[in-house]
């Protein structure tokens, strides 16, 4: 292309999983199917300025926040090496990649889905400006073709990244529930019940320290996991029960799935040889108070977990009062300087 260089900016938000993505075979793919809710306010906004250059190699440099960042340039690098046979003009332009979170720098809350789904959308928007396929762009083919490829290239930054670019489910990984692929993240098509309409989640930030063990280490450590095979089949079992919980509005059921999900996540952690812990004694504390909190009362309220200690709360629009009273009474005690984050189910990435 004869383009000397130009700027696209996205937003792209954080997900949450229901079914969890936790072991993958070689070029991120995953070992078992995942599906998660995309978020609303958690982002990652991303301005990409691209100027040819001359000479073969990878030339760019990262801002965070307004400030140069080098920490990052590492992850990047590996990210444009992964993806430079997809991305052909990788080489031809230098890039300043300024990026941005709307939650705090070291919160524990991954950024990596929603800063690789960031980077991955503002490439597809310069490829789409270098081979001038505008006209195009505004069929829904194109589109099709836009955010299928935007999730493809995100999976290789960070495997649950390709969940981030639509919303408001997505489904990733091979399975026989629903339409899906091991390649990238498609949004989920079955039949949604109105009980899951703004479905809420406040991310009550336990620990946000760095956590000692990385999920690429964990996702590692499911190689000869002694539950690897029944884990992996596991998962194909519960998104088939959740397609159908989505379907019939079952809370109750709903809650069973999620809860389970979450705890056998760091029960593969805990049988991993190295084991590791990554639920601190404050992610216990808020579990029990939800337990004992649905005891008595009738709350469809649950929890679920990342590959951390925070614990992100779930549950429906209609309990929001009551749930963030109970939040605010008996679980802000145990939140790292009493932070936690409200946000709920979004619609996934948007160009600015
Ligand atoms: O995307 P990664 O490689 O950081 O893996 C994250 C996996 C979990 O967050 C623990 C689960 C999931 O499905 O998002």
């Amino acid at each position: 292309s004869d383009i000397k260089g130009g700027k696209v900016k996205w937003e792209s938000p954080s997900n949450i999983a229901l079914v969890k993505y936790w072991g993958k075979k070689e070029h991120q793919i995953p070992e078992n199917p995942s599906i998660s809710f995309t978020l609303s306010d958690c982002k990652t906004i991303t301005e990409v300025t691209y100027t040819k250059k001359e000479g073969n190699d990878f030339s760019f440099d990262v801002f965070f926040e307004g400030e140069k960042n080098e920490a990052f340039k590492p992850k990047i690098q590996t990210f444009f090496e992964r993806i430079e046979s997809y991305v052909p003009f990788l080489r031809d332009y230098h890039f300043n990649i300024n990026t941005s979170n709307t939650f705090p720098h070291s919160s524990g809350i991954a950024s990596s889905a929603s800063g690789m789904s960031a980077i991955a959308l503002c490439l597809m928007s310069i490829e789409q400006k270098l081979t001038d396929t505008v006209i195009q762009s505004e069929s829904e083919e194109s589109q099709g073709y836009f955010n299928q490829k935007a999730s493809f290239l995100a999976r290789l930054g960070s495997g649950s990244a390709c969940r981030s670019i639509e919303g408001e489910l997505v489904v990733w990984g091979n399975n026989e529930s629903t339409e899906s692929s091991d390649l990238y993240g498609v949004k989920y098509k079955g039949e949604v019940h109105q009980n899951f309409k703004n479905y809420q989640d406040t991310i009550l930030l336990v620990d946000k320290g760095e956590k000692q063990v990385s999920s690429t280490v964990g996702h590692k450590l499911m190689f000869g996991h002694p539950f690897a095979k029944e884990r992996f089949a596991q998962a194909h079992d519960n998104l088939a029960t959740l397609t159908s919980i989505l379907a019939s509005g079952d809370l109750n059921e709903f809650v069973k799935i999620v809860e389970s999900e979450a705890l056998t996540l760091h029960a593969m952690m805990m049988t991993s040889m190295p084991y590791f812990i990554l639920m601190k004694p404050n992610t216990l504390e808020i579990i029990n108070k939800i337990w004992a909190f649905r005891e008595k009362t009738n709350s469809n309220v649950c929890f679920t977990l990342d590959a951390g200690a925070n614990v992100h709360v779930l549950y429906p629009e209609s309990e929001k009062e009551t749930i963030l009273e109970f939040i605010k009474n008996e679980l802000v005690s145990y939140c790292q300087n009493g932070h936690y984050i409200c946000d709920q189910i979004g619609k996934g990435a948007n160009q600015i």
